[in-house]
Formats: C-alpha cells, structure tokens, sequence
C-alpha cells in the first residue's frame, strides 16, 4: 500500500516484526517516480534491511557506512536499531544524495551524515570516513562493469578496519556473472547467509511484495 505525498513522491512503509511478533519497526521510504537506479527500493534492499534487523542487537553503537544507498532502506532500518549510520551514493549523483537525505528526514533522523562516494575513487570523503564495524551494499552488483569498482572500495574500507565486514545482498541476473575472481584479487573472501536463517526466504517482506521470485543471495565480505 502506497501513500501519495505529492505528484511526485511516493511513501512506501516496511513493516519489521521479529519471529514471535513482539518487536516492531516501521520506516517509510520516499520513492521518486521516475526510472533511475538510484529512486527507489530495490529487492535486495528488503533482504539486506531484513538481515540487519535481525541482527540489530549486535549493532546497537556500531558505525555503519551505507554504499550505492539510493532511497536507503537498509541503512535507514541500522539507524533506527541505533546504530552510526553514514549514507552515501555517488558523488556524481546528486539526485540520489538528495534521495538518502529525503529518506532520513521522513524517518526522523536529522543527524544521519549523506556524503557522496564514488565506488573505485579514492577521494578525500572517502579517506576521512571515521572507524567502521559494517558496510552496508544492496545490489550494488547489478552492472558487471562496475563490479571491480566496488571491491576496491570494499577492500580499500576493509585495509582500514580489518575487522569489519561488507554485508551485501545480490540479485541474480546472469549466471555467466561472478565476483569470485575479483574477491580473490583484492584480498577478500565470502561467507554466504542463507535466506532462511533470517526469514527472509519469502515472496513477502516487511509488508512488501518486492522480493518476489528474484533469487536474492545474503553474503558477508571479509578480508582474505
Ligand atoms: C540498483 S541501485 C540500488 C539502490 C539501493 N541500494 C537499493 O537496493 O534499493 C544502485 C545504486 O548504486 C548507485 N551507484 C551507481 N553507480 C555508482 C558509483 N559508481 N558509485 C557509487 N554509487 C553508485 C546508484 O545511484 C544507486 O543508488
């Protein structure tokens, strides 16, 4: 169910519960009505905002650095579980920087910091980002010709704290793509999560239809 805002915008609530149903979260994602990639919620992004509520506890106080975020679920759903949340796009998409901060304020989170980070640049934003524990990517592998890009980063982030992880969610599109080669260039090995381990192997998430049919697969990046 869709709330319109103006002729422009729609609002799309997510509605999290945990397993016995004790728990919830509502957060509402302003979505422009218009093609691009960056304008609103992508399947991934419920898988990976569902992963991240599950585990919310473990991220209570914990800096989160959102990549490729668009309209920014995931990212949105860590900071209201309380964590330090930081979002970014590409600094060459101001429209989808303005997205995140439109996310937050509809969200009550003023303080949220939007910066733009361009996957593969090494740019002053992305040199003085503070200590991260979790890097947040959903479907930021959808263009097999930014893929390296996005490693670099990951690995680039990862150099800096060797005990963080890159959580990402990955819709298959092509079964001729993989990252496993580049993983193996820039130092970087994969867990894969299981859909059911967190109840997200569902048509239905969060009160939304998106994830469908599409196969969808949780993974957790570390270093080598
Ligand atoms: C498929 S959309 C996914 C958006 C959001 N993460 C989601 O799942 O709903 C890809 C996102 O990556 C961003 N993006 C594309 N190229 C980028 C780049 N070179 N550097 C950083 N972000 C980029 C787009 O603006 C867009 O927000």
């Amino acid at each position: 169910m869709s709330k319109s805002v103006n002729p422009c915008f729609v609002r799309k609530p997510f509605t999290f519960k945990n397993h016995d149903g004790t728990q919830t979260l509502i957060v509402s994602i302003p979505e422009v009505l218009d093609p691009q990639y960056g304008m609103y919620v992508w399947p991934c992004a419920v898988v990976l905002a569902q992963y991240v509520w599950t585990t919310r506890e473990n991220l209570q106080k914990k800096t989160v650095l959102e990549l490729g975020a668009g309209v920014s679920l995931p990212g949105i759903v860590a900071a209201k579980c309380g964590s330090q949340v930081i979002l970014s796009d590409s600094a060459e998409l101001p429209l989808c920087l303005r997205n995140c901060k439109r996310s937050c304020e509809v969200n009550n989170l003023p303080s949220v910091p939007v910066v733009g980070l361009t996957w593969g640049e090494v740019s002053p934003e992305l040199i003085s980002l503070p200590a991260l524990d979790v890097i947040l990517g959903s479907d930021v592998f959808y263009e097999p010709q930014d893929f390296e890009d996005v490693l670099v980063t990951v690995s680039f982030l990862l150099k800096r704290n060797p005990n963080g992880q890159f959580w990402t969610t990955y819709q298959e599109r092509s079964t001729d793509w993989s990252i496993e080669a580049l993983l193996h260039k820039w130092d970087l090995q994969c867990t894969n999560i299981p859909l059911d381990t967190f109840h997200a192997n569902k048509s239905h998430l969060a009160g939304s239809t998106l994830p469908g049919n599409h196969t969808i697969q949780m993974m957790i990046v570390t270093r080598g």
